[in-house]
């Protein structure tokens, strides 16, 4: 693509389609170092009676993971309808949010009288969807859900795929209830077995934590552990996006995202998003991306960059006084996701002297008091793991913090990155 003749809806076109900050992917070959869960998710779906859950940190690709690897199994499955769990989502909300998805989906053909009757005895009618929607879905037991699934999603032996349903955002669910009446459901349904597969995605460092510990959960049940990508993939990521424009990017320059992203692929696209963005702006000619553009690119990318990432760090840096910024620096440098307060110490000296025109703070005990401010309530930055240590409470925020210290000149990374 030559950034400087073409017409900027083209251009525009081109970029949604491969550079995706904040929507998930459903191109798996835009999904980028996951053969391994993605083939774990293929056999959960040859596999009878099998549901999946996703589970990993905030932001390391589950839901993308989830969508692709629908598109790449199409020979086996169909994705049927795709939800997302709030707070108090109750068990007859979102079956009610699946059946409008699947209706609005037109994926099954739902005009046939007899069908028709069969999805009015559970208190719905699909004449005119939109009044069919408010009516209440009373469904009372997880047999009872069983069957209505069934009913909306029935087997079809001739094309003999299984439907997908993923319930997205599973963390979210407070109500106990709710987590308890999905699991059970998923289990009734490979007792019953009903052609459709459950792919459950949610935030935790732990699934038993999430849906609690039940005795059979591993016969109906697949865990896929997701964990944040390899350097090799982000650069993978930004790379194949230049490519998409016909740019390269400096291994410097790669490597430097790979740097700052620690494993979270919203910053390769964020950062790409918007170097792209200079480059059609300035009318960029030649191939290789220059250090002004990448610069300027990065810079932009801390505005692009998710909203309660933004948020979170504005409100720890800015509490008074600007002592903070150094002290969150500090604690996102390194390659260690946990650091001991003198490992901290050593780094926020060195950052303070890097920059010559900033006073730091030299009583440790005022550095520590400075740490545990930013750990104190339930959305804390950081929190204190044992006495002396701290992480911060989202992975994704370390690397937003590692983003603006490197748009300050201070460059946190592992040995080999120090200058
Ligand atoms: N394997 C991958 N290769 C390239 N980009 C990816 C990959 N996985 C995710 N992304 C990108 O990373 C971002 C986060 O992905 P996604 O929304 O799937 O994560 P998530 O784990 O579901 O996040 P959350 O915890 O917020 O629900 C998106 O911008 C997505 O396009
Ligand atoms: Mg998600």
């Amino acid at each position: 693509m030559d950034l400087k003749t073409t017409p900027r809806k083209t251009f525009i076109d081109r970029k949604n389609h491969f550079v995706h900050p904040s929507s998930q992917i459903s191109d798996p070959r835009q999904l980028v170092g996951r053969e391994a869960p993605l083939k774990e998710l293929r056999d959960c779906f040859e596999t009878k009676g099998l549901h999946a859950f996703i589970w990993g940190l905030r932001g390391v690709g589950k839901t993308s993971l989830a969508h692709s690897a629908c598109e790449k199994y199409d020979d086996s499955v169909v994705l049927a309808a795709a939800i997302g769990c709030e707070k108090n989502s109750t068990s007859n909300e979102l079956l009610k949010d699946v059946f409008r998805r699947v209706v609005n989906g037109g994926k099954v053909n739902l005009s046939g009288k007899t069908i028709k009757a069969k999805i009015a005895a559970f208190g719905f009618s699909v004449e005119g969807s939109a009044e069919g929607f408010q009516n209440q879905l009373s469904i009372g037991s997880v047999n009872h859900a069983s069957d209505f699934l069934n009913t909306i999603l029935p087997a079809d032996h001739e094309e003999n795929k299984e439907w997908v349903i993923i319930i997205d955002e599973f963390d979210q669910l407070k109500n106990t209830k709710t987590i308890d009446f999905f699991t059970s459901l998923a289990k009734q349904m490979s007792v019953d077995n009903v052609s459709i597969k459950f792919i459950f995605c949610g935030v935790a460092s732990n699934l038993n934590e999430l849906i609690g510990s039940h005795e059979s959960v591993d016969r109906y049940l697949k865990a896929v552990d997701l964990n944040p990508l390899l350097s090799g993939n982000i650069i993978d990521i930004s790379k194949d996006i230049a490519e998409e424009f016909s740019l390269t990017l400096s291994s410097g320059q790669l490597n430097r995202i790979a740097q700052i992203a620690c494993g979270y692929p919203h910053f390769a696209h964020v950062i790409m998003n918007e170097i792209l963005n200079v480059a059609f702006e300035e009318k960029f000619e030649r191939t290789q991306i220059s250090a002004t553009i990448y610069k300027e690119g990065v810079q932009s990318a801390a505005k692009g960059a998710a909203t309660r990432l933004r948020k979170a760090y504005e409100d720890a840096t800015r509490r008074g006084t600007d002592k903070y910024i150094e002290v969150l620096w500090a604690t996102a440098d390194g390659q260690l996701m946990t650091k001991q307060f003198k490992t901290i110490k050593e780094d926020y000296d060195r950052i303070i002297l890097e920059q010559n025109n900033r006073e730091g703070i030299s009583k440790e005990q005022n550095l520590r008091n400075h740490l545990n401010e930013l750990c104190k309530g339930d959305d804390s930055v950081l929190i204190r793991e044992k006495t002396g240590w701290y992480s911060f409470r989202e992975p994704m925020l370390r690397s937003y913090v590692r983003m603006m210290a490197h748009n300050n000149g201070i460059d946190l990374g592992d040995e080999s990155f120090k200058r």
